[in-house]
């Protein structure tokens, strides 16, 4: 059908994550099941990459992990949802993270630990939709990482 002259048009531009529902389920569960997150999540980057816990040295109360964290949930839903800024809050991350000498890889992992934790969350609730969506997930980051991240990796010509 033709669309009339002066008819309002909405075409969103962002890319369709098709399995945010899943996300989105798994997330609300491990919220109810666990007040924070937090030490559970860290526990896993500490034990992975223990050479990144010097690297906290000014959060004596842990404020700075909780936002970390916070920050990294609320982008995950962007980023499944309506993508209005979670891409690039992530790339720019990035490049503040290497300014606290995390490097680009290391960085890249801390998504995956949140999944491991609310796996872990939920226990025998961790669904095989739910285990595909966050694998989808993962490598969607990954990619879009590893995309973004290939031009300032190229040697200077
Ligand atoms: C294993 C991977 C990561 C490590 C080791 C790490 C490490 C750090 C450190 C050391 C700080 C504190 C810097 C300071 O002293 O102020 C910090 C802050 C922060 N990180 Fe990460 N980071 C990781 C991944 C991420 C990811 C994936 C995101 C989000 C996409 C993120 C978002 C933030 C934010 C928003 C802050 C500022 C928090 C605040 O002070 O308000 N980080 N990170």
């Amino acid at each position: 059908m033709a669309t009339s002259p002066g008819a309002p048009c909405s075409v969103s531009a962002a890319p369709v994550f098709l399995k945010a529902a899943e996300i989105e389920a798994s997330l609300e569960l491990a919220a109810e099941r666990c007040e924070d997150l937090t030490p559970l999540v860290y526990a896993k980057v500490f034990e992975r990459h223990p050479e990144m816990l010097p690297h906290f040295w000014r959060d004596t109360k842990d404020a700075i992990k909780g936002e970390m964290l916070s920050r990294t949930f609320s982008a995950i839903l962007d980023f499944v949802g309506e993508r209005r800024y979670a891409d690039h809050m992530i790339l720019t991350e990035m490049v503040t993270h290497e300014g606290y000498d995390v490097p680009r890889e290391v960085f890249a992992t801390f998504f995956g630990f949140v999944r491991d934790a609310v796996r872990e969350v939920l226990g025998a609730d961790w669904t095989p939709p739910f285990a595909q969506a966050w694998d989808e997930l993962l490598a969607e980051i990954d990619g879009y990482i590893a995309s973004a991240s290939a031009p300032l990796l190229q040697p200077a010509s």
